[in-house]
């Protein structure tokens, strides 16, 4: 199985709007048509999270000129997709897509305090907890070189 990352085109933006969440997620990321949005306007990269030829997710990462930090503003899988590896594996994906920008020395990511599947996510593959609350989320950081 590979995950790679593509772009929203006419061919699937219906597609990644559609994917669905459970409903106790819905709190803990924004709607995936409001993330193209916000990505078309605020500027970074939407993608379509793709296992082989299947739409398994979507994820939205960028730099953010105000804080000058690069951050994966949103990351989700599918309900009927998750829990089959698809989140980590995308997850590597978007770190080594990130990385390749030479200012891209460190990555953060927040999520909501009651998000434990995030968290434990998050901490395994290396993000450590900065100590910081932004907007209500916890914010972890990632030495990216
Ligand atoms: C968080 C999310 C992206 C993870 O993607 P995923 O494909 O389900 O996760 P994976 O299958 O790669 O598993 C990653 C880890 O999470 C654990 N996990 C996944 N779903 C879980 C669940 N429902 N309950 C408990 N643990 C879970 C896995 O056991 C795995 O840990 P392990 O490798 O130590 O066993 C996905 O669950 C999701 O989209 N959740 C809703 C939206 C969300 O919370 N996004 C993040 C906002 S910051």
């Amino acid at each position: 199985m590979t995950i790679t990352l593509q772009e929203i085109t006419k061919a699937n933006w219906q597609q990644v709007i559609k994917l669905k969440l459970a409903d106790e997620q819905k709190n803990w990321v924004a709607p995936n048509w409001y993330s193209i949005l916000e990505a078309h306007y605020e500027g970074g990269f939407a993608r379509a999270i793709y296992a082989d030829d299947t739409l398994v997710g979507f994820t939205y990462f960028g730099h953010d000129d105000d804080s000058g930090r690069w951050y994966i503003v949103r990351l989700m899988i599918g309900l009927e997709q998750q829990g089959k590896g698809y989140g980590r594996a995308a997850l590597h994906e978007i770190i080594n897509t990130m990385r390749q920008n030479p200012d891209c020395h460190e990555i953060y990511i927040s999520f909501e305090p009651d998000n434990d599947v995030a968290r434990h996510l998050y901490a395994s593959i290396g993000f450590e907890d900065t100590g910081t609350i932004e907007d209500g989320e916890v914010v972890f950081r990632l030495p990216a070189k």
